[in-house]
């Protein structure tokens, strides 16, 4: 008697997959708008997003590694097009946090999944997601408000070239609210 290893739902299974995929199209939009932006001659921001490209990638690779561990298949769709360069630094910084929210849902919509279900490995796994989503939103909001100081859509050349300087040495990941305290703030 052949005995059931799978611990996903057919239903989670392919939310996670699909979830696979959506992260990897983040990483196409990061590399996009960091081709996009080097050709430009903005190579600070460019580095940025190179490397942020990178972390969509990890993400995508953590949930692989998770539904392989959990006994389910894994399935590699065609990733989506990252669709029309933006027109403008500040376009580009709107259509991140815009594709972060939306990735934000997702993430949402697999917590709840999970809740649903009762599968708590699931939704302890998620919970990560969830902190990093914070975390992405925050740095998406961090770059408007940079973008914004600099002139928004009307930013100057020499306003543009300082953000370029500035984001070449930004860190990857922002400071999570949830760990700053009053001796760190
Ligand atoms: Fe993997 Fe930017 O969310």
């Amino acid at each position: 008697m052949f005995m059931e290893t799978n611990r996903l739902s057919n239903k989670l299974a392919k939310a996670l997959n699909n979830q696979m995929t959506n992260e990897a199209h983040n990483a196409q939009i990061y590399l996009a708008y960091a081709s996009w932006i080097s050709d430009k001659g903005y190579e600070g921001i460019a580095n940025f997003l190179f490397r942020h490209a990178n972390e969509e990638r990890n993400h995508m690779m953590k949930i692989l590694e998770y539904i392989l561990k959990r006994g389910a298949k894994v399935t590699i769709a065609a990733i989506p097009a990252p669709g029309p360069d933006p027109v403008s630094v500040n376009d580009c910084f709107e259509k991140i946090f815009k594709s972060e929210v939306e990735n934000t849902a997702s993430i949402y919509n697999i917590v709840n999944l999970s809740m649903a279900e009762k599968d708590w490995a699931t939704w302890n796994f998620m919970q990560w997601f969830v902190k990093e989503q914070t975390e992405e939103e925050t740095l998406a909001l961090d770059l408007l408000a940079k973008i914004k100081v600099a002139g928004g859509a009307n930013a100057k050349a020499d306003a543009l070239y300082t953000l370029d300087k500035d984001l070449a040495d930004t860190p990857d990941d922002a400071t999570l609210a949830q760990d700053v305290t009053v001796e760190k703030p």
